[in-house]
């Protein structure tokens, strides 16, 4: 009886490890630094630093962010500083070592950390980059973290941010959401990995704003947290510990379902999801262009 108990209670510790270790990423730990441009606020203070999220294999994807909204230099008057996050590519990691350099010697504006790049890993990436602002560029006036495949307005964001703030999160609110607990969903989120049935109001993935000084005390109480898989909740679990309040967005500034392009409404507008590189390069040059006014 007591061989079957040990096996039923080894298995059951063998399950309850393998399905969080699954899901739950290793931090705080000594990620390396694969990628990194630890001298870029050296020459310059940027008002926004893009922390985009990118997968080591989308080329076309980051290409496509910085010929539209991730060009540093579409808005005249505001100094933004573009990098992309990386981890390490699942299957390919060796294969794209190469690629990845000399996209970087290239373009210069990615950084990559040796965890692997997968789903669940997410949060070790925002972290990641908030690492690099706190060590590297303390000095940022914001943070914007954004997925690759979003639209951005920077100048339509650039005047919500003024007067400049120091303790700022902003970006689409979710309230009174929690983790899901059923296995089968991509946000399955385990009881013993977060055990509140609610998290705190927190800002939507696909783009968010922090203020400078407040990315660095995010960074820092993260390493005091345990981490969950969902990126966006874990910040908001983070601003909770920190007892600093989300701040809700001009009503349709930050949309979560793809909306048609329309220059005249996407220029009062901030983020709209769902917009991919064909789209972006589709809908960009009209979007920059002077002689399409709007009444
Ligand atoms: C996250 O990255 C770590 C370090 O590379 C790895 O051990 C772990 O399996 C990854 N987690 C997932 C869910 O991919
Ligand atoms: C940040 O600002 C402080 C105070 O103005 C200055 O001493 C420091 O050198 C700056 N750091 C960087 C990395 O620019
Ligand atoms: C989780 O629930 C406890 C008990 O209600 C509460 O004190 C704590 O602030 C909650 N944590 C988060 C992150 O919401
Ligand atoms: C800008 O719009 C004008 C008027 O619609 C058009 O004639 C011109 O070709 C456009 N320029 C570019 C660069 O798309």
């Amino acid at each position: 009886v007591s061989g079957i108990l040990v096996l039923v209670s080894v298995g059951f510790w063998y399950w309850c490890h393998s399905s969080t270790g699954a899901i739950l990423p290793p931090y705080p730990y000594p990620y390396r630094w694969l990628l990194n441009h630890p001298d870029k606020c050296r020459e310059r203070t940027p008002f926004l630093v893009l922390l985009v999220v990118s997968s080591p294999a989308d080329l076309a994807a980051r290409d496509a962010v910085r010929r539209t909204w991730g060009d540093e230099s579409a808005v005249p008057g505001l100094s933004v500083l573009r990098l992309f996050l990386l981890g390490l590519h699942p299957v390919f990691g060796a294969e794209l070592r190469s690629v990845l350099r000399e996209e970087d010697e290239l373009y210069g504006d990615l950084i990559q950390q040796d965890f692997l790049d997968t789903y669940n890993n997410l949060t070790l990436k925002t972290l990641m980059g908030l690492e690099w602002v706190s060590r590297f560029c303390p000095n940022a006036t914001y943070v914007v973290k954004a997925d690759h495949d979003v639209f951005l307005n920077l100048e339509f964001l650039w005047r919500l941010l003024r007067p400049v703030r120091t303790d700022l999160a902003t970006g689409y609110v979710y309230r009174h959401t929690g983790p899901l607990r059923n296995r089968a969903y991509k946000w399955f989120v385990p009881r013993e990995v977060y055990p509140n049935d609610t998290y705190p109001p927190y800002c939507g993935g696909p783009a968010y704003v922090l203020s400078g000084p407040l990315a660095l005390r995010v960074f820092a109480v993260a390493q005091l947290l345990p981490v969950i898989n969902m990126e966006d909740a874990f910040v908001g679990i983070c601003l909770h510990a920190l007892g600093v309040p989300v701040t809700d967005p001009p009503a349709g500034a930050f949309n979560m379902y793809r909306l048609d392009y329309d220059k005249c409404r996407f220029s009062r507008l901030v983020m709209v999801h769902h917009y991919w590189p064909r789209d972006l390069l589709r809908v960009w040059p009209h979007f920059r262009n002077e002689s399409v006014k709007c009444p």
